[in-house]
């Protein structure tokens, strides 16, 4: 009942070559209609994704928002102009966000507001540090995330959310968490959800990210409770992303 979603965050990589070998693999290689893919370029390609990808099933995605609609904030980008090219999911507490840009928990629930005030979907991350983990506190860490947006929701924005769980200690360096330790936290953020609603939480996607691969993806995949991946370094060659993706549908 929930269909998968494989989103590929480039970060601050790729070129405008790179968007038109996605668009030209993707529109050779079908997607199974179960599954719904996204590619998250940065900002500034995002017009010619648009039209790289736009013959194909992929979707847009961005990487941040600013929460003011509009104004004197040199750089950044709002949700309505990302509304204008497309874009339905924008990342919202990625922890590189968190860590280098200082976005706390009041910064990451502002964007999340911004992002469903211009139509789009928040791709809410949340994950714990290795230092966290290994304190015995990962799942306090992230439940946490989790309550700081969700209990200044309505009921009608906590259904319009995906999240992320995206171990840091796994993000970028090719520690992948265990099937079973992915699955163990995506069931404890749905139990949670389940406070808020049991139909909430039977429906929200849950995406697994931090070192998704084409050789452990399907695996991960595979658990009950995973919906997905976020996927960073493999989401910047294609046939790795295409191969993650085929393993989703
Ligand atoms: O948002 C995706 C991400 O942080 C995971 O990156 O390179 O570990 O797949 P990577």
């Amino acid at each position: 009942m929930r269909m998968p979603l494989i989103a590929g965050n480039w970060k601050m990589n790729g070129t405008l070559a790179l968007i038109e070998r996605f668009g030209q693999a993707f529109a050779e290689t079908g997607l199974a209609p179960s599954v719904e893919v996204a590619l998250m370029p940065p900002a500034p390609y995002l017009a010619a994704a648009q039209d790289a990808l736009g013959a194909t099933p992929v979707m847009l995605g961005a990487q941040t928002l600013n929460p003011e609609p509009s104004g004197a904030h040199t750089g950044e980008v709002s949700g309505a102009m990302l509304a204008e090219f497309g874009v339905r999911y924008v990342l919202v507490g990625h922890s590189e966000r968190r860590s280098l840009y200082h976005e706390d928990d009041v910064a990451v629930l502002a964007r999340v507001r911004a992002a469903h005030g211009a139509g789009l979907t928040p791709v809410l991350c949340l994950g714990e540090t290795l230092a966290e983990r290994e304190s015995g506190h990962s799942e306090a860490v992230v439940l946490s995330q989790l309550e700081a947006v969700f209990d200044s929701l309505d009921y009608d924005a906590r259904g319009c959310v995906v999240i992320a769980y995206e171990p840091v200690w796994a993000i970028g360096t090719g520690r992948t968490a265990t099937p079973a330790q992915a699955q163990a936290m995506h069931a404890a953020i749905r139990t949670r959800l389940g406070d808020y609603d049991v139909d909430l939480a039977a429906r929200l996607r849950l995406l697994y990210g931090g070192s998704m691969k084409a050789d452990n993806a399907a695996e991960l995949l595979a658990q009950p409770d995973i919906d997905g991946g976020l996927v960073g370094g493999a989401s910047l060659k294609v046939d790795d992303f295409l191969a993650i993706c085929q393993s989703a549908g």
